[in-house]
């Protein structure tokens, strides 16, 4: 056994909106609202903590999603840790289209990679990536998550690879969250199994731009931020936000669903827009602009 028993190990993961409009399943940003998790190899037995967002609902078992992650990193490992005692501090909403699942997942293979002795060597990045990305079943959200900035994810014989690249600083993405959640699985279900050879060209054309818009040409934003792949399939799972996205485009804002919905993301080009956004909130939405998150995971110093 080469996990360590005495000293605790602390991840900070960034929250993620993944797709931006026409990048479906590739393109992805980190946004600075962080969960943290502590996670200490015990004895025996599982000791789960969970203050803030979905403290009231999530398991404290085997089936707790950063305990997951954290068993399929160890069993990669070749390790299998006594007993595991986690706390968690979550900020990220769960169930909006801010990358709780991803957040999750990368929080629990970091804790694993750090509680076992040359963890960084035995697991490499490259390979948390792939690893998380499976576990997750995309990697759109789980590499802007591992990297931060912006990242552009794809899948080679099943493994996830990614390219990350910084915003340009005149770009303010601004979240509205609304008041109730969807589900990620129930979206994607939406999905058909084909689309117009017309609409995937459009589609493609706007993802290619949206990379130049993102990383220097923000003035471009609005039409790179068109999508025909996948926001309008789902309106039956989230009417509301496909409403609201509607709303903003006619006032001319690069509005688009965040991740799998039902949170609306706008990529302001400056303050001045991202101000207006917010007056554009409906009731009820919870507005705010964070910061592009540019580190991504990080571990932190444990507490004391
Ligand atoms: N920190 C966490 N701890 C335990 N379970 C979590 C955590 N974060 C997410 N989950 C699980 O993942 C579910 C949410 O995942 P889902 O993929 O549906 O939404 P999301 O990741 O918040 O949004 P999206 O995937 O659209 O960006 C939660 O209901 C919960 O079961
Ligand atoms: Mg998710």
């Amino acid at each position: 056994m080469t996990v360590s028993a005495d000293a605790p190990v602390r991840v900070r993961v960034p929250a993620t909106s993944a797709n931006l409009g026409p990048g479906f399943d590739a393109l992805g940003l980190a946004l600075a609202l962080h969960d943290e998790v502590t996670a200490r190899v015990t004895e025996g037995g599982l000791d789960i903590q969970v203050d803030g967002e979905g403290g009231e609902q999530v398991a404290r078992d085997e089936t707790h999603l950063v305990l997951r992650a954290m068993r399929a990193a160890f069993a990669e490992l070749g390790e299998t840790p006594p007993g595991l005692a986690l706390q968690c501090r979550n900020r990220i909403p769960h169930g909006r289209g801010l990358g709780s699942s991803a957040a999750a997942i990368v929080a629990g293979i970091l804790l694993a990679r750090g509680l076992v002795r040359d963890g960084r060597l035995r697991l490499d990045d490259a390979a948390v990536l792939a690893l998380a990305s499976e576990f997750e079943g995309h990697p759109d959200n789980v590499a802007p998550c591992l990297l931060g900035g912006l990242t552009i994810a794809w899948t080679v014989d099943g493994a996830a690879r990614a390219v990350r690249r910084d915003l340009d600083p005149a770009v303010v993405p601004v979240v509205l969250v609304p008041p109730f959640t969807a589900s990620t699985e129930r979206a994607r279900g939406l999905l058909p199994p084909t689309v117009p050879h017309a609409d995937a060209a459009f589609t493609a054309g706007r993802a290619a731009l949206l990379v130049a818009a993102l990383t220097g040409t923000p003035q471009a934003l609005f039409d790179a931020t068109a999508d025909r792949l996948h926001q309008a399939y789902r309106e039956p799972a989230m009417p509301e936000a496909l409403r609201l996205v509607a709303d903003l485009r006619v006032l001319g804002h690069p509005a688009v669903v965040s991740g799998a919905g039902p949170t609306v993301l706008v990529l302001a080009r400056g303050e001045v827009e991202a101000e207006r956004v917010r007056g554009a909130a409906p009731i009820g939405w919870a507005v705010s602009a964070p910061a592009v998150d540019v580190a991504g995971a990080r571990i932190l110093d444990p507490p004391r």
